[in-house]
């Protein structure tokens, strides 16, 4: 089982970041010291990029031969739709996650370009919702 998470813009803050909505642990030691020993067993590559185009680069790369990508495009979830595409163009299941509850903050956070091509959502729980996409491809 080969399986990518993908983040997006701002997300290499995380643990210094507005740690009241997205905590204080970084995306680089919640992902070496607690997914990879969990999930060992899983070929499991963390990519981040702030960049729109470099994320679509990295959705068409593993497209076709992963079995699944875990994506929090962040705030280019609200406005790629070139992103959104991407998603659409390729065959591995996209799994679209949030740290935070998009649903319970700005109006404009409940606009998804991912989500209508995604094979679900997760948002809410934390940096545990990164986990319950891995484990709904596991
Ligand atoms: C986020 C939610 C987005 O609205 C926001 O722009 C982010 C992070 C989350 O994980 O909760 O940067 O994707």
């Amino acid at each position: 089982m080969k399986l990518i998470i993908i983040n997006g813009p701002n997300l290499n803050l995380l643990g210094k970041r507005e740690p009241t909505i997205y905590g204080n642990t970084s995306f680089e030691s919640f992902f070496e010291e607690e997914l990879k020993e969990k999930y060992s067993n899983v070929e499991l590559i963390y990519f981040q990029s702030n960049i729109e185009g470099e994320i679509i680069n990295k959705i068409h790369e593993v497209g076709f031969s992963y079995d699944g990508i875990v994506l929090n495009a962040a705030a280019y979830t609200h406005t790629s739709v070139a992103i959104g595409d991407a998603v659409k163009a390729i065959e591995t299941p996209v799994i679209e996650v949030h740290i935070s509850n998009v649903h319970s903050r700005e109006k404009f956070r409940h606009t998804s370009y991912i989500a209508p091509n995604a094979k679900g959502v997760i948002s809410g729980f934390g940096l545990k919702s990164y986990e319950l996409a891995i484990q709904s491809f596991l």
